[in-house]
């Protein structure tokens, strides 16, 4: 039995990585990611279940649920990231750690990416690694769960 859980939740348009400019954001599918990931929280014995929504009521739903079930969050809220009230308080709401993850720089960007709703109540963010912000993601969420090795000091 494995003993922690994450979601692994994808916003809208993340459903068309692959095909999506690809030269912004790279010619992973998110079945890639969604397998990539996995794979790599279960070599810390930690089970990931991946969802997507292009809804941002829907993403709500999910983390409300989540509530119930997972340990953590990592979270790409694509659009929303600069938009959504409603998904920041849902974020606030549930109280897990949820870590926000971006494919692109967002900083490096149009103005508008530039701003986070969702960061100052997230407990970081990672944007710029194209699929590897998910993996840097896992690692970050894990090591705020206590699950990575602690260096000696
Ligand atoms: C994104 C960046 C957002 O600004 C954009 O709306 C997305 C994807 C990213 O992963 O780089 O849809 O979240």
């Amino acid at each position: 039995m494995m003993s922690k859980r994450i979601l692994l939740l994808h916003g809208p348009n993340l459903n068309l990585l692959g095909t999506r400019e690809p030269e912004v954001y790279g010619r992973v599918t998110l079945d890639d990611i969604n397998r990539l990931a996995a794979e790599h929280a279960r070599k810390y014995g930690v089970e990931l279940r991946a969802e997507q929504s292009n809804h941002e009521g829907a993403l709500i739903d999910i983390l409300h649920v989540a509530r119930n079930w997972a340990d953590g969050v990592v979270f790409n809220p694509a659009a929303y990231t600069h938009t959504s009230v409603a998904l920041r308080d849902a974020i606030s709401a549930i109280g897990l750690p949820v870590v926000e993850v971006h494919l692109s720089n967002v900083h490096a960007r149009e103005s508008f990416r530039h701003t986070s709703l969702l960061a100052p109540v997230c407990v970081g963010q990672i944007a710029g690694f194209g699929w590897r912000s998910y993996i840097l993601g896992i690692d970050a969420l894990l090591g705020k769960l206590g699950l990575l090795p602690e260096p000696d000091l």
